[in-house]
């Protein structure tokens, strides 16, 4: 969708920035309507039809805030974009939440305001294209490909809980769906107007982790220098996703419970407690009872998480869902224009596979194949899986190698490590659950085999 030659009014009531402002939004292509404060801005609003209101949150009259409200109030779902100043971010934060769009930070420069520009407008094209698919999303179903008996059951499931404010655990191997399946919880939620807020506890150092959650007021810690919002507090009124939930450091899943239990949070270096309405969604690719044994999960969280779970079912066990997952991803990586077909003994190739990495890997075959295809039909040979899948009983095929066994071994292990690795581009996390080996075994043994590599 282009973004230029759209309708977009300005408000600010500083008569310089509105001059800077007409001018980038000019030169990018734009009709510009130029108001000096949230009033005039409203009564322009009302009296043309606008694809983007770009605002200052402080102004006389009625301010950036006031102006969102009302446009809301009238029913008028143009997007906003607010602009803030640096030490104002909160009240950006708020805006967003009452349904503005994006903020810029001032002082912006015309790449900023551009990218900003076609991010939100491009969002809002989608979210009109997507409209009809409401329903759909509705009743769950949101952005899945794939109608068989097991992945039908997780819509369902996904529309009971969705309207409710129960906590949700979604467990599945890598790559299964769970990111998916936690966005279609909230987007089906009386909450999607509000954020969804992810976060991956595997991704972010445990050091980072608390403060990225928490927020922190300024001075909290050395190296604080100005009070930071949190996810927590970020995620208010809508969804918390915890990806990866067994990789927080237990010492922080007893803080997450209280807050939970509470709803209400204290930032670092704070003592005001802040009224928190939270909906949380967890996600792990372990199982979550084993976790608990091996003292990764605290138990009483489990309890607490564990209200409403949705297993997501790896894509061996569906099967039926193999052929629209490939139009699908056809559709999505192929040429413009006329889309490649898939030929029988290609289906029945992938079919046959066991698909460790689940419907991420089948992504990662198809955008492979169309790329060795050029264009042509996708034909088995395009889809060159491994004889032996990598999901059947080890040391079935043939008699074992023999040699000097540590070699041997080793050698097997740094394999193996290699195609993990490969499969899930390079998250080490993921690599190490698609092995059944802790990070930490992972990383020990990255050192071994790849003592060069930086870790
Ligand atoms: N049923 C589906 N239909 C369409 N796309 C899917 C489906 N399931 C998964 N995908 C796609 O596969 C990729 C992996 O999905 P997602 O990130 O939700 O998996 P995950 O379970 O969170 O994996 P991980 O445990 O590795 O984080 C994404 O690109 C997602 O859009
Ligand atoms: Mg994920």
């Amino acid at each position: 969708m282009s973004s230029s030659g759209k309708y977009i009014l300005v408000a600010d009531d500083e008569p310089k920035m509105r001059r800077v402002m007409e001018i980038l939004l000019k030169q990018l292509g734009h009709t510009v309507f130029a108001a000096g404060d949230g009033r005039e801005a409203l009564a322009l609003a009302r009296a043309n039809p606008l694809d983007l209101v770009i605002t200052d949150l402080r102004m006389p009259e009625l301010d950036g805030i006031g102006l969102l409200t009302a446009l809301r109030a009238e029913g008028n779902e143009v997007p906003v974009i607010v602009i803030t100043a640096h030490g104002t971010v909160e009240s950006a934060v708020s805006a967003m939440k009452l349904g503005a769009a994006d903020y810029l930070l001032r002082p912006f420069d015309l790449d900023a305001l551009e990218l900003a520009i076609t991010r939100v407008l491009g969002a809002a094209g989608i979210r009109r294209e997507n409209a009809f698919l409401r329903e759909e999303v509705e009743r769950g179903r949101g952005t899945f490909v794939g109608d068989g008996a097991a992945m039908r059951a997780v819509y369902e499931l996904i529309g009971q809980v969705a309207p409710t404010r129960s906590t949700v655990l979604i467990t599945g191997e890598t790559g299964t769906g769970k990111e998916l399946a936690a966005r279609a919880i909230h987007d089906a939620s009386p909450r999607r107007d509000k954020l969804f807020v992810p976060i991956n506890c595997a991704a972010i150092p445990a050091e980072v982790l608390e403060a990225e959650l928490f927020g922190h007021e300024k001075g909290a810690f050395t190296g604080a220098v100005r009070e930071r919002v949190g996810k927590f507090e970020l995620a208010d009124g809508g969804t918390l996703f915890l990806d990866e939930l067994t990789e927080m450091p237990v010492a922080l899943q007893a803080k997450l419970l209280r807050v939970l239990q509470e709803s209400t949070l204290e930032r670092l270096g704070g003592n005001r407690s802040i009224p928190l309405d939270l909906r949380l969604v967890a996600a792990t690719n372990r199982d979550p009872r084993q976790a608990v044994r091996e003292g990764r999960l605290r138990e009483d969280l489990y309890y607490r998480v564990n209200v409403f779970s949705i297993a997501l079912p790896p894509l061996r066990q569906r099967k039926e869902d193999i052929p629209a997952l490939v139009a699908h991803f056809i559709a999505k990586h192929g040429p413009a224009g006329q889309l490649p077909r898939v030929d029988a003994a290609a289906l029945e190739v992938l079919s046959g596979y066991d698909w460790p990495g689940n419907v991420r890997e089948l992504q990662n075959m198809v955008e492979r194949a169309l790329v060795l295809a050029r264009g042509g039909p996708l034909r088995a040979e395009h889809f060159p899986m491994e004889a032996a899948p990598a999901g059947a009983p080890p040391g079935e095929p043939g008699p074992p190698p023999l040699g000097r066994m540590n070699e041997v071994v080793e050698a097997l292990e740094a394999r193996m490590i290699d195609e993990a690795l490969a499969q899930t581009e390079g998250n080490k996390a993921r690599a190490a659950a698609l092995l059944d080996i802790s990070e930490r075994t992972l990383w020990y043994k990255l050192k071994k085999y790849r003592p060069k590599d930086k870790y």
